[in-house]
């Protein structure tokens, strides 16, 4: 079954308006935010800024380019997106930072702020479900920047982030927790990741979740539906209520392209439904460059500039055709593909570069593709070394 798409998710979560919006006092709880809209993102940030009373800041020497800092103790999150007669509209969600008390001695579970440029608004809608407290699914390609956005959304709350990957092997005791023995013949339940998360809070993302079994996703029913509680059986079937700032995530490639994602299955639709889900695409080739020039400002200035142009002219031409003849070409050049690739071409070129990123891995038959149908197609570089 298909996920819900992004137009199913706007209207999944319904928004308030930001008139007479009273100024909020600094707030403890992580769920404790409001969502504003407003004709222009300036009068958006002129809301935001009047209900917390402080100055909304881009996050300064990142490309947050749709997160700002209102003081220490708010974020944020903003996207401009179409209202329902197509008119812009600038939407915005305001969220309290975690404290100090909130993490509890967790600051090391805290992601690192690594640079990440928010595509597709994916910060704007992590922001909103968790808000809303809905449980949000990310899913595309590999390489599209899921798992980055969950980190960087977390890494901005500054809130504890408990990230699980979950695959064929996985199973109910990896994920809930189970019986361990702890000397003199007594044994002890030892709670798994997802039991952590649960009981002390913070942003539990469940990774390639389409990569496991049915009874990985049965475990997790409890939580996803109106009980919010998982139910450890093991443990005389404690009942483990959801903390009031845990939130859920997950992230999974499309199961359609089994020869690209062996192992993963179609989710079933009594699971899916209780998740909104967003289908993250390739970014834009301007995105893409912006990325790639914040990582490595010295492809500003030529003759690096003249690459990374045929870099990404490569990629758009090798992503048309996975869209458009899957079956030919079953190969991904994500944008994480694209930044080793950049990484490489500094020191050896190009075309050595391109190698060593993805290019040896590739089949022969997809090999050639690239050699004739895209390297001959959009560069003039000499690729014959590659043969
Ligand atoms: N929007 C972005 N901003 C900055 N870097 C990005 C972005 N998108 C992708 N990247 C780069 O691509 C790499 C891969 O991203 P990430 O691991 O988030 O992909 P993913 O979609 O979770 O892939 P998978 O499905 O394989 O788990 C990142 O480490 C980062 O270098
Ligand atoms: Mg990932």
């Amino acid at each position: 079954m298909a996920p819900r798409e992004d137009k199913a998710f706007e209207r999944a979560l319904p928004m308030g308006h930001v008139a007479g919006t009273a100024r909020r006092a600094p707030s403890t709880r992580a769920g404790d935010g409001i969502s504003l809209s407003a004709a222009t993102l300036d009068e958006l940030l002129a809301a935001a800024e009047a209900a917390t009373g402080s100055a909304a800041e881009p996050r300064a020497g990142t490309s947050f380019s749709s997160a700002y800092a209102l003081g220490e103790g708010w974020r944020l999150f903003t996207a401009v997106l179409p209202d329902e007669l197509g008119v812009p509209q600038a939407r915005g969600v305001v969220l309290p930072r975690w404290t100090r008390e909130m993490l509890d001695g967790r600051e090391d579970l805290v992601p690192g702020g690594t640079f990440y440029r928010d595509h597709q608004y994916l910060l704007y809608r992590c922001a909103l479900a968790y808000l809303r407290d809905v449980p949000l699914a990310l899913h595309g390609h590999t390489g599209l920047g899921k798992t980055e956005a969950v980190r960087c959304f977390a890494a901005l709350l500054g809130a504890p982030l408990y990230r699980m990957n979950l695959h064929g092997l996985s199973t109910t005791d990896d994920v809930v927790g189970k019986l361990l023995p702890v000397g003199h013949g007594k044994v002890d339940f030892q709670d798994g990741l997802v039991t952590t998360a649960v009981r002390h809070g913070g942003i539990l993302l469940l990774e390639e979740m389409n990569a496991t079994g049915q009874e990985v996703w049965f475990a997790l029913h409890g939580l996803l539906d109106g009980s919010r509680a998982l139910v450890l059986v093991e443990k005389d079937n404690e009942v483990v209520r959801q903390h009031p700032d845990c939130r859920l995530f997950s992230t999974f490639n499309p199961a359609e392209y089994s020869s690209l994602y062996p192992g993963t299955k179609e989710l079933s639709a009594a699971y899916l439904r209780r998740w909104v889900s967003v289908r993250v695409e390739f970014p834009d080739t301007d995105a893409e460059r912006r990325i790639l020039l914040e990582r490595f400002p010295d492809y500003r200035a030529e003759p690096l500039r003249t690459t990374l142009e045929t870099m990404l002219d490569v990629s758009r031409m090798a992503r048309r055709l996975l869209l458009d003849r899957a079956r030919a070409f079953d190969f991904v050049l994500s944008t994480g593909l694209l930044v080793t690739w950049a990484q490489f071409s500094r020191d050896v070129g190009p075309v050595e570069g391109a190698r060593m990123a993805f290019y040896d891995i590739l089949d022969r038959r997809t090999k050639s593709i690239f050699r004739d149908q895209i390297f001959a197609y959009v560069t003039d570089w000499d690729t014959e070394s590659l043969d």
